[in-house]
Order: structure tokens, then C-alpha cells, then sequence
């Protein structure tokens, strides 16, 4: 044993020994944990500061040019020498989380602070670190004070070419399809930005605590296609400028998160615990009683179907009648939650400059009447702010609208930003990034969480408030309502890649897959690119099913009509569906999760537990997938009874989406459970335990 534990010693050290030996003529280094990542901070011949990224002895990625450049003559990216440096590590820890994925976080990295000073008398402090699953950066000027920020000019460089999964860079918008591209023949990215190297390591570019900054994109080299600009979103002044800076503030964290196969970048918690906990600045667990994670319905689907309205005419969808409907449908059925978008007034004067009113309802939806129902019920209200994108005039309103909320015991808003900014002002800039987070902390003093729809792209700023609950901020369910729809890899690319930024308010549940409900609807209107009636989801009903447990969020919808839940039966009663039997049981309030197998773009099966009770979702592209799931992460010496809801052998997303199965087995922690996804499929199982 004794001679184990020396060898095992030994071979560490010269594993260490051997990235140590690659950062040989940098001016500090650093080794993770495991001594597999490491990171040198060099100097170029022009004093430029540069970082090298090694995984496994070789050359990650590169990142030069490292600053940012200014509308005067400050010179703020060469000339530098090194003034003082110091270690800056981590040591080994757990954090709790009030939710997430995982309740409990694991962290541990090594880093190094310097202090440059170059000869224009700029004083720049460097953070970099490296973890065994990630590497970032980030830093500051001190002294440097309203200089005005035309952007930054560091660069990334892979020294070989991979495969790539991302949405365009875009300053307004991230709903877009994804590409899978070489990394060369990207253009422009969005970030989280996954790519996949020749040496078949994973990695996923990113920022993490974005504050008071614009947002960062990628864009390529002219030359170089394997350099990367970062491209910061410009300000409102058409003048060049993207940000005005403060004395001694630093970047983002500029991120990189490393895996040795795809699913482990899922599992990283790197780029979350960069930003400090809520606990760190002194502000307890229970300033969060109420950030609790919910199942909801909502009244929604109808408006993007275009058989209801937002606004108070014949089609209105938030009426008080269909409200206690669905306050009835929730309370039957172990959901938590209702969200009535068009509940308020200003939708009737939608289009040019949106004034909503966040406290007064539409005439036919009384809403003092709605909410006392739903609390007589235990259903909570989820109440909905669209602000079509009028920040100064939802700036001037959200405390009263907050207060509100909290006056009536109501502790869930879903935020929406459907339209430009007024003056120019970009979504992701930093003027925008500054509104989202007044949002943050405005609703944190009214104990109220939220679910932002057209955000800012999530940092993790979860983890300092967690009453930021989930946000959307990619292609959601509701493109498949009046667009071609969301591919059936989309859903298979998510997770690897805008999922890595945080939870997702995707919206899934759709088990009316072809619409067929509102094909003979004379009330159905065409409201945006397509008509709903030549629309569809492009997944079979199981692949919905397992889309909840799939794509994370602690607020988690199911978002088909609530027709759609139950069958009529001969004798003319309603019945549950089936298939919702899963949403019923399924606890949103997860404790772990485990991402097992997949790819992007090829299909993903996640594990997740809540309390005593695991569930599984698998997912699949447009092929069909036979998969072997060990059970392994379940406790040892135990029985599970598995419920097993699945395409039918002749389902296929085209031609048959909402042929299923449903099954139980026995299974222990010994078993390998064989699941069977059509095309465009997927599969959900719950594992209850059993005595
Ligand atoms: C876009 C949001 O993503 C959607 O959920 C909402 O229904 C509409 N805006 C209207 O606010
Ligand atoms: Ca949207």
C-alpha cells in the first residue's frame, strides 16, 4: 500500500513536472489540481502580455493581445514589464447551492495574480487560474478612470483545427439556430462557444460574472482563421465606444471550460463558481425563502399559436374564466404555478414605444379575483412583465411593480424584452447588461425570483442571486408555434452549449405535436413569420417528456394547453394523459445530476435526483438511437422500481410523434437499462425506490 502511495506521488510529481516544463520562460505559471491544465504568462518582445493553455502536454489555446483599447493615446496592451506576482489558489472546497443541478459544488483551482506596469505608467493586475475542467482570466487597470472603452483587442488562438457549435455573434438577439462548422470556418460566435479539438478534447469559450461590461463575442481573423477577435457590443453613441470604465474594475472572467468528452463540460462547474456566492457578501440563505423551485402552466401557448390574444379583444387569452381553469388544471395535478401573459394593460397599443402598465389588469381578467383563487388553491402566480424593451420606462416602474407583487404575496415575474431598446441602446451592451442586473437586485428586495425571457446571456450570476432563476436566451419552444421550428438536433446541441451558461426557460411539453387542436379553429390567426397551422414541433411526444428533465431549469414549464393533458374517454370524461403522468411526479427541486452520455448534435441522456427519487432524460437527433445506460449512479444494495416513458417501436418525429409506451421495471445500481429512441425521440424514466 505504502509503495502504492509513493509511485502514485511520484507519478503526479513528474506529470506536474512535465507541464511545468512547458511553461519553461514564462513569467509565472500555474498547474491544476491534477496537473493536466496548465497556463503561462509570457511576455512578447514588444511587452504585450500573453497566456498559454496546456491540456495534457500540449497546446490548448493561446490568448494574446490581452487588454483593452481606448479613444485617447493610452497605450494599454504593450510595453509592459513584470512588477510583483503572487500565487492565488483555491484550496480544495464545497459551496452549497439553494438550487441548481447540483446542491452541492466542488472547487479547487490554482492561479497566479501579477502586476504589470508598462511605460505609459498603466498598471495592469492579471488574474488567470486553471482547474482540472476549466481555465480564465481576467483583468484590470488601476488608475484608469471614465476612459472610454472602444473595445478589447485580445485574441484566441487554437493551434489546430476542430469542430465548433455555436449561434452567430449578435448584439441584439440569441435566437438562432445552431451551426456545428469547423472552428476555422466560423465567422462570428456567440459565446458559450464549444468546440472540440484534433486531440479530441472539449472545451467551451465563454465570460462568467459579466457586470458592468458589454458583452463579449468572437469574431475571426481575416488571415488567421484560427484567431479569434473578441468583439465587445458597442454603446448607443454610433461613436466606436462600447463602454465607459471605472477606476480598478476588472473584465468578465474570460472562461474556458475543458473536458475530456463532451458530457463533461455539462458536469463542470468552473465557470459558475467564479462568481462569489451570495453568502460571501453577507447576505443570508433566506433573503431566498421564496426562490424555490416550481413546476408551472401557464396561459401562453394559445397567444403564439394565434387561437388567443395579448390583448383584451374576443381572443383574450388571459381571461379571469380560463385563469381558475388552469389555477383548477394546477392544483390537481402537483403543479406549483400559472403565468398569464396579457394579463396587464398596454398590449392594446403594441408596436413603436411600449408603456406598459405592470399593476393594472385588463378588464376582463380581475385580477385581485385570480390571485385570491389561486391562493385559496396553493397555486402560486406567476405574474408577467413584457416590457417590449422600454427600459427607461420599466426602470421608473419596476419597484412599484415589485412592491405589488410582494403586497400580494406573489413571488415569481417572468420578465420579457420583445423590441429595441429606445435610443439606440443595443440588448448586450453595457448599458443593457447594467439594466438586467438592477432588475436582479430590485426583485431580490421584494422576494421575488425571476424568469427572464430576451436576457442578457447568464454568467452564473446565479449563484450571488439565486432569485435569478431561469432565463431564455436561445431558440425556445415557442419558434415551433410560427417559424420552420427548432431543428430535432437543436435540442441535442442546447445542453452542450447555452445550457452551460445556466438554466433555461426552454418551455417544453408540446404534446399536441402537429397542432391538430387548432387546425379547424376559425379563431386561429397568423401573428408572426408563419401561420401556426403550417407549423409543428419537430420531436415525437416522448423526446417532450424527456426534454423536462434534459434541459434544466428550477422553473420549469409545461407548456401545451391544458386540453392537451387529458383524453376524452368514451363517456365523454376527461382523463390525464398518460405521458403527463411524468410532469406530475417529476421534482424540479433536484439535488444531483450527472450528464452520462452523448454529443452535441447527436442526441445527450442526463440523471438527476431529488431527494430519494432519480429520473433520467435522453434525447436524440433526427436518427434513432438504441442506448445502454449503466445505473451505476444509483445507491448500492437498493431496488428501484423504473417507470419508463418511450417512443412505441413505430414512432418517428415525420410520420408517427406521438406513438409511446409506457413501461415498469425492476433495476439496481447493477443494471444496464436499454432505451430505445425513435427518430427526433427521446425517453424519460423515474426511479422511485422501493422498500
Ligand atoms: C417573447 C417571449 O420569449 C415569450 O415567452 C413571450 O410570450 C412573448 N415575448 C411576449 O411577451
Ligand atoms: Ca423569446
Amino acid at each position: 500500500m505504502k509503495h502504492c502511495i509513493v509511485f502514485i506521488i511520484a507519478l503526479l510529481a513528474l506529470s506536474c513536472s512535465c507541464v511545468n516544463r512547458l511553461t519553461e520562460g514564462s513569467l509565472v505559471s500555474a498547474q491544476s489540481p491534477d496537473c493536466k491544465v496548465g497556463a503561462g504568462l509570457y511576455l512578447d518582445s514588444c511587452g504585450a502580455p500573453y497566456l498559454k493553455v496546456f491540456v495534457d502536454k500540449n497546446e490548448f489555446v493561446t490568448v494574446r493581445n490581452i487588454g483593452l483599447t481606448t479613444n485617447d493615446s493610452l497605450n494599454l496592451t504593450s510595453g509592459f514589464h513584470l512588477c510583483s506576482s503572487h500565487s492565488c489558489n483555491t484550496p480544495y472546497h464545497t459551496d452549497s447551492l439553494l438550487w441548481g443541478e447540483n446542491k452541492v459544488v466542488k472547487i479547487q483551482n490554482n492561479g497566479c495574480c501579477v502586476a504589470l506596469v508598462n511605460n505609459d505608467s498603466v498598471r495592469m493586475e492579471l488574474e488567470f487560474l486553471v482547474a482540472n475542467d476549466g481555465f480564465a482570466f481576467r483583468y484590470s487597470y488601476s488608475g484608469i478612470d471614465s476612459t472610454l472603452l472602444t473595445g478589447e483587442s485580445t485574441t484566441y488562438h487554437f493551434p489546430s483545427d476542430g469542430s465548433s457549435w455555436s449561434i452567430p455573434a449578435n448584439f441584439e438577439s440569441y435566437e438562432f439556430a445552431y451551426r456545428q462548422q469547423p472552428i476555422s470556418q466560423t465567422i462570428d460566435a456567440n459565446t458559450p462557444f464549444t468546440f472540440v479539438t484534433s486531440d479530441s478534447l472539449w472545451g467551451s469559450l465563454h465570460e462568467s460574472n459579466l457586470r458592468n461590461m458589454p458583452e463579449m463575442t468572437l469574431v475571426r481573423d481575416s488571415v488567421d482563421s484560427l484567431c479569434f477577435h473578441t468583439w465587445l457590443c458597442p454603446d448607443n453613441t454610433g461613436s466606436g465606444t462600447v463602454a465607459h470604465y471605472g477606476p480598478n474594475q476588472h473584465t468578465s472572467w474570460r472562461t474556458i471550460t475543458i473536458g475530456r468528452q463532451a458530457v463533461d463540460l455539462i458536469n463542470s462547474t468552473f465557470n459558475l463558481t467564479l462568481n462569489t456566492c451570495h453568502r460571501q457578501y453577507g447576505v443570508p440563505d433566506n433573503e431566498f425563502l421564496q426562490s424555490r423551485p416550481i413546476k408551472y402552466i401557464g396561459v401562453w401557448w394559445g397567444m403564439h399559436l394565434g387561437i388567443h390574444s395579448w390583448t383584451p379583444d374576443l381572443r383574450h387569452g388571459a381571461t379571469t374564466e380560463r385563469a381558475k381553469r388552469y389555477i383548477d388544471f394546477a392544483a390537481q395535478n402537483n403543479i406549483d404555478a400559472v403565468l398569464f401573459e396579457g394579463w396587464n394593460l398596454g398590449w392594446e397599443q403594441w408596436g413603436g414605444t411600449q408603456v406598459f402598465d405592470f399593476v393594472k389588469s385588463a378588464p376582463d381578467f380581475d385580477v385581485e379575483q385570480v390571485i385570491d383563487y389561486a391562493q385559496s388553491k396553493g397555486v402560486q402566480m406567476i405574474m408577467h412583465h413584457e416590457t417590449g424593451g422600454n427600459i427607461p420606462h420599466y426602470e421608473e416602474e419596476m419597484e412599484r411593480a415589485f412592491q405589488w407583487c410582494e403586497d400580494h404575496n406573489i413571488h415569481y415575474v417572468k420578465t420579457g424584452y420583445a423590441g429595441g431598446f429606445p435610443n439606440r441602446h443595443l440588448h448586450h451592451s453595457q448599458y443593457g447588461v447594467n439594466h438586467y442586473q438592477r432588475v436582479v437586485e430590485c426583485a431580490r428586495r421584494h422576494k421575488i425570483s425571476l424568469i427572464v425571457h430576451e436576457p442578457i446571456k447568464p454568467t452564473g450570476l446565479r449563484f450571488s442571486y439565486p432569485n435569478l432563476m431561469s432565463a431564455e436566451g436561445a431558440r425556445g419552444m415557442e419558434w415551433n408555434a410560427w417559424s420552420d421550428g427548432n431543428s430535432p438536433a437543436h435540442e441535442t446541441i442546447l445542453p452542450f452549449t447555452r445550457l452551460l451558461a445556466g438554466p433555461m426557460d426552454y418551455t417544453p411539453g408540446i404534446f399536441d405535436i402537429t397542432y391538430r387542436r387548432i387546425q379547424h379553429d376559425p379563431n386561429c390567426q397568423k401573428w408572426n413569420m408563419k401561420d401556426a397551422r403550417e407549423c409543428r414541433v419537430n420531436t415525437t411526444l416522448a423526446k417532450q417528456v424527456a426534454l423536462w428533465v434534459v434541459l434544466y431549469s428550477p422553473v420549469v414549464m409545461a407548456s401545451d394547453l391544458i386540453e392537451n393533458y387529458q383524453i376524452e374517454q368514451p363517456d365523454g370524461t376527461m382523463v390525464i394523459h398518460p405521458m403527463f403522468q411524468f410532469f406530475r411526479h417529476y421534482n424540479p427541486d433536484c439535488d444531483w445530476s450527472s450528464a452520462l452520455q452523448g454529443e452535441p448534435g447527436q442526441y445527450v441522456a442526463i440523471a438527476r435526483r431529488a431527494g430519494n427519487t432519480y429520473y433520467l432524460g435522453a434525447v436524440t437527433n433526427e436518427n434513432p438511437r438504441a442506448l445502454s445506460i449503466a445505473l451505476d449512479f444509483l445507491p448500492k444494495r437498493k431496488h428501484f422500481c423504473a417507470t419508463i416513458y418511450a417512443d412505441a417501436a413505430d414512432a418517428h418525429y415525420l410520420t408517427n410523434p406521438t406513438s409511446y409506451k409506457i413501461t415498469r421495471q425492476m433495476v439496481s445500481s447493477r443494471d444496464v437499462l436499454a432505451l430505445s429512441l425513435a427518430a427526433g425521440g427521446g425517453c424519460a424514466v423515474v426511479l422511485t425506490e422501493e422498500d
